[in-house]
């Protein structure tokens, strides 16, 4: 369902429509209503209700209820500090103009022999650190980045710096701003549906390299970084990530991306679009392109809509929730976001005057911190919402500790 202007979050009642559940899988949409499955598999058949059976009697695996909970957060972000008057002396702009139009007053960029999988190692080790959780007692590993260091995921790489061993499987999930929320799903996902015990999700991106530090409309904007969180299995009852709302619109890709040089696949080919060249030339990628208005247009329409439909599956209210914690793009956004759902300011995390838009790393690197300050305790409720390029969009409902 979409409006006039392309960016719309269906209803809830059409999302329930769309995602009533198959009999007896579970549902594949975005919502758990009941929690939460668990795959029991003995090694000589299957647990049904308390009863064994043996594979003959069924070859599916009965699911049963199963919770999982953050136990861990780390973030790692580059030494050098990149101030608005620093920019100031590369492109016509005034610490003035970016503070009061986004509320960035430094970010932090890569230099010398940074690198993004250095800083999703270091945000991996503490949050492992934190969790208690040695590298090789990981089922898994996804590492939601924009801006891999390999276009076939950074992921595997990450696995074998952090020292695993045990070949368990590690991939990347790609989806801008809102990859650690689609992170978050995944192995809310794995855990409950595949049996999983500990997921480590890493949020982590280097725009630094994909900008135009000639732009002055998007140089401003964006800042490196790295945040994880390690999820673990638990029981129904201590359930952390309590619902999920997700959703992308490619419809409104063409107002944020970074896309192929374009110029160089019609080079290639004739006026009736027959191939003049084989093989082909190394493709490159041009630097962010972004209307900023529509993106800010389409943040503060649907991200509202969103956290509205995730607490309504979670059956909670926003004045319920201890904390707002949306993807730190602008702090006109969030500060609208915050209004239309009520939130006071105490209750907004920010730490985008630091760190700019860390795309994927944002949510984390800012829950890390409000963690390991204490302002986030355990028990506490976080709405978390991630929004940007794609279009994608989703919130998470999380319950700390
Ligand atoms: N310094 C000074 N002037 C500037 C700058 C700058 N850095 N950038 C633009 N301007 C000028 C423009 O040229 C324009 O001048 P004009 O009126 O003479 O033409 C004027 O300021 C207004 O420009 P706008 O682009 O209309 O400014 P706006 O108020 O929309 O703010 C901004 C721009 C900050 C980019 C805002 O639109 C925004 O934050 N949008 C959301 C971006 C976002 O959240 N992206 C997240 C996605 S990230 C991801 O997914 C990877």
């Amino acid at each position: 369902m979409a409006n006039a202007s392309g960016f719309s979050t269906p209803s809830v009642s059409s999302l329930r429509r769309k995602l009533q559940p198959s009999i007896g899988v579970p549902q594949s949409g975005f919502c758990f209503p009941e929690g939460i499955f668990r795959r029991v598999v003995r090694s000589s058949g299957v647990e049904v209700a308390g009863t064994h059976v043996s594979p003959s009697q069924s070859r599916v695996p009965k699911l049963v209820s199963k919770g999982c909970k953050l136990v861990g957060c780390g973030s790692a972000v580059p030494s050098l500090s990149v101030s608005n008057d620093d920019l100031a002396k590369i492109v016509d702009t005034s610490d003035e103009w970016i503070s009061v139009r986004t509320g960035i007053r430094n970010r932090r960029v890569i230099s010398g022999k940074e690198s993004l999988r250095n800083l999703a190692v270091e945000a991996a080790r503490k949050a492992l650190k934190m969790a208690d959780v040695e590298p090789d007692d990981l089922d898994l590993i996804l590492m939601c980045t924009s801006t891999p260091e390999d276009i076939f995921g950074d992921a595997p790489k990450v696995q074998r710096e952090l020292g695993c061993t045990k070949s368990q499987l590690a991939h990347d999930i790609t989806a801008a701003c809102s990859g650690f929320v689609l992170g978050l799903f995944s192995a809310s996902c794995y855990i409950r549906g595949g049996g999983l015990r500990n997921v480590l999700v890493i949020g982590a991106d280097v725009i630094s390299r994909f900008v135009d530090w000639a732009d002055r409309g998007t140089c401003i904007l964006f800042g490196d970084a790295a945040g994880a969180v390690v999820v673990q299995a638990c029981d129904a009852e201590e359930d952390g990530l309590l619902s999920f709302d997700l959703h992308s619109d490619g419809e409104g890709a063409r107002h944020l991306g970074v896309p192929i040089n374009d110029n160089e696949i019609n080079d290639r080919l004739g006026s009736n679009g027959s191939v003049l060249e084989f093989p082909p030339k190394r493709s490159t990628y041009a630097c962010i392109q972004m209307n900023g208005k529509e993106v800010f247009r389409f943040a503060v329409q649907c991200v509202p809509q969103s956290i509205e439909s995730a607490l309504e599956k979670a059956d909670l209210k926003a004045s319920d929730v201890d904390w707002l914690l949306l993807h730190q793009a602008n702090q006109r956004i969030i500060d609208a976001v915050a209004t239309r759902l009520e939130f006071p300011p105490e209750k907004v995390i920010s730490n985008l005057a630091n760190y700019g838009n860390t795309s994927a790393a944002s949510i984390p690197l800012a829950l890390d911190e409000a963690i390991r300050s204490g302002k986030v305790k355990p028990g506490h409720t976080i709405v978390a919402s991630g929004f940007g390029a794609g279009l994608t969009w989703g919130s998470a409902i999380i319950r700390w500790g």
